[in-house]
């Protein structure tokens, strides 16, 4: 263990504010000329190099070494450098977009993938990941929510915090245990318009409500770093803002970690007109707990006058530099600054068996199952299939924030399909009908042609990789290009046409909808997409994963989502859309057109006997939930058992539907399951209007299924 203070005795303050200080690998490996390029873009200097604190995006642990080394050679202090990047969903083994993972309804899983990916990203140098990624979100059209875990709180932060576990692991000084930052603190996602960046203005109980708990869950978790949010929160940007980073993250959560500002976000204060200057912008997010500032220079070039201003104190930079310099010391770099990094070792982890088994596994339990009128599964035996549309060869599936991961390592659905069923004949249209954003139809007909040949057709559309992620908003959220019009011609052709999808967000999909037979959400799996579909396809797995946020009928009605709170005029029940003064759309209607919690399965799952163990609960006394479930078909598999509550009664307006548990249950063929829920008055508090998380007495509904497709209910009475 080092001795931190006196490190911290030791150093001055220009050392200690380059503790602080983050930018590019370029600064180091740009070699083009000197104090040319990144560095005179960032105002350093060469003594600088030598006392940064961290770095972030690199090529492989060689290149860390050289960096580390190069720092450590003009550093009199000899303190390691941190090196941090972006593995979201995977380093070179990539598994399913955290959207798509979320829909597996499995933090185990998703605890997995992270352990997996903390091997290879460790084994190549990087010490500290961005990531989870837990902003709440609603609304389809922002390109992030491909980022994000979905539109239910709690399965956001369960989700989020198994990615803690599964990259922290137990003792972040093992070479495969890397620090996690969970991000963007806070409310990111609820940027108006669903435009990135955008402001985000939401009142103090809908924040608490939907939006924090995820962030604290983390938190709880353990998580090492948290980075503040790019946009506006209620008027002042989350790194400056005292509401956000001093009274909720600080005094009430008592968070001790590190925080790291998000990419120019220092910078990007002057932009927003909080700060008139670097000065003034370095002395709001300093003095509102941003610990490292990355990839701007206000703290470089102004902290230590305001230091001597006397406007910030040496112990609050004591303390910044302390958090630094424990975490370093934590993953053990005063004793190894390399942290175990091992290029050849790296290479062997990438893409190996072990890791694109867990990639296959996860990609099946993420798939949703959106449509079936009993085409899928199709049979192995069918012996003329035509592989259709943009994504029939597309290896472009990894989705965004792919880290490491390279298209040409994934496996294409016709590829999967073909590994599958070698001695199948298996027709791929050679243009694939059209592209996905071009009016050109010239290749119609000779998919059509394919079609009318094929005893069956998987038909792979969707939105191309590039229009999700950071800074890819879309106002129109359907089927880019002439896409539906191929599946028009192509499901004309053979009726026996099974869709599959590739997407980033939630897709208005209505028409598709109307006269596709079968339509598979893959979202974007990762490097065994073809192989998972494949499996899918054929019935070698079945599929289980439900929606974690919800598909709209069309981008009007966004944000749509399942927890919405009640209106005085409801259009959520039958006979309140009867009403014409409901709470409703002339031309659309409000249902969106696939739900939260929806997701079918190949096995036919029937619920029945739901049963509370008491009519009356207490906090002291909390009830059981039971439900009997059972497999109709022959077929194994799973289903993700999902409890509701509505509290019908409140001081304050409560959402009609709000889940409060859910279990993953795997069941043969015909097997019977009684599941058990153990509801306590815990799980029944809201936010009240005094600013207080609360239950109130009175009577609770309990549902089993999802949004409008409860099979089974119960009520008890909360005393
Ligand atoms: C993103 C963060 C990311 C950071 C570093 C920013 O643009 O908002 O999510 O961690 O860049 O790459």
């Amino acid at each position: 263990m080092a001795n931190i203070e006196a490190i911290l005795s030791r150093m001055t303050l220009e050392e200690k504010i380059g503790q602080l200080m983050q930018y590019n690998a370029s600064v180091f490996l740009d070699t083009s000329a000197e104090i040319t390029g990144p560095m005179a873009q960032f105002g350093l200097s060469e003594a600088d190099l030598g006392r940064l604190g961290s770095v972030l995006n690199f090529a492989s642990a060689d290149e860390m070494k050289q960096m580390q080394d190069m720092h450590l050679a003009k550093d009199p202090n000899k303190i390691p450098m941190l090196f941090m990047m972006d593995v979201i969903h995977g380093y070179r083994t990539i598994y399913p977009i955290p959207l798509g993972l979320s829909c597996s309804f499995d933090p185990e899983l998703a605890k997995n993938c992270s352990r997996m990916a903390a091997r290879e990203a460790g084994a190549s140098g990087v010490q500290v990941t961005f990531t989870p990624m837990v902003d709440y979100a609603r609304d389809p059209r922002w390109g992030r929510v491909m980022e994000c875990c979905g539109e239910d709180p709690m399965l956001s932060g369960d989700l989020g915090a198994a990615q803690v576990e599964g990259f922290q692991g137990d003792n972040l000084k093992k070479p495969e245990n890397l620090a996690a930052c969970v991000k963007h603190f806070a409310g990111y996602g609820g940027a108006e318009a669903g435009r990135d960046y955008n402001l985000v203005e939401r009142s103090e109980r809908e924040l608490r409500e939907y939006f924090l708990p995820a962030y604290k869950a983390c938190i709880d978790a353990g998580v090492e770093l948290l980075m503040p949010s790019f946009n506006s929160l209620n008027g002042i940007p989350s790194v400056a803002n005292p509401w956000l980073m001093q009274k909720i993250l600080k005094e009430e959560w008592n968070y001790q970690g590190l925080v790291i500002s998000d990419y120019n976000a220092l910078g990007e204060l002057l932009v927003h007109g909080i700060a008139a200057d670097e000065k003034q912008a370095a002395k709001l997010a300093f003095e509102n707990g941003c610990d490292i500032e990355m990839c701007s220079s206000t703290y470089l070039h102004h902290l230590k006058e305001l230091v001597e201003e006397g406007a910030v104190s040496e112990e609050q930079i004591d303390a910044a530099v302390g958090r630094v310099l424990e975490l370093k010391d934590r993953m053990g770099l005063f004793e190894d600054p390399y942290h175990g990094a091992d290029q050849q070792k790296a290479e062997s982890l990438y893409l190996c068996p072990e890791h694109r088994r867990i990639a296959r596994e996860a990609a099946e339990q993420s798939a949703v199952l959106l449509k079936n009128n009993g085409l899928l599964p199709l049979d192995e035996k069918l012996n003329r299939l035509a592989v259709i549309g943009p994504f029939a060869r597309e290896q472009g599936i990894i989705g965004s924030w792919s880290c490491c991961g390279r298209d040409e390592d994934s496996v294409s659905v016709a590829q999967g399909i073909r590994d599958l069923l070698p001695d199948a004949k298996i027709t791929v249209a050679p243009g694939c009908g059209c592209r996905w954003d071009d009016r050109d139809t010239s290749g119609f007909a000779e998919a059509v042609e394919a079609a009318k040949n094929a005893q069956a057709v998987i038909l792979c559309l969707g939105e191309p990789q590039s229009y999700s992620g950071e800074g890819n908003c879309r106002t129109d959220i359907r089927l880019p290009g002439m896409q539906l019009e191929l599946a028009r011609a192509v499901i004309e052709a053979n009726p026996n046409t099974a869709v599959v999808l590739f997407h980033g967000r939630p897709l208005d999909i209505h028409e598709l909808d109307e006269i596709a037979p079968a339509i598979l959400s893959m979202w974007f799996p990762g490097s065994e997409g073809g192989s998972a579909a494949a499996n899918l396809l054929f019935g070698r797995a079945n599929p289980c994963g439900k929606l974690a946020m919800t598909f709209p009928r069309s981008v009007g009605q966004c944000p749509i989502y399942y927890n919405h709170p009640n209106t005085g005029r409801p259009h959520w029940t039958a006979e309140a859309r009867q009403q014409h003064y409901a709470s409703d759309y002339i031309d659309c209607g409000t249902l969106p057109l696939y739900s939260f919690g929806h997701g079918l399965s190949y096995s036919e799952f029937s619920y029945s006997d739901m049963e509370v163990s008491a009519p009356v609960m207490t906090a002291e006394e909390p009830i059981q939930v039971s439900v009997s479930l059972r497999n109709r078909s022959s077929r194994p598999g799973k289903e993700v058992v999902q409890l509701y509550m509505r509290d019908p009664v409140a001081s304050v307006v409560r959402p009609v539907q709000q889940l409060i548990g859910y279990q993953k249950i795997a069941f043969g063929p015909n097997e019977e399951k009684q599941v058990r829920f153990t509801v306590t008055e815990e799980m029944l508090r809201f936010w009240n209007f005094e600013g207080q998380h609360v239950s109130e007495p009175g009577t609770i509904e309990l549902m089993i299924g999802y949004a409008d497709h409860f099979c089974t209910r119960a009520t008890v009475e909360l005393k």
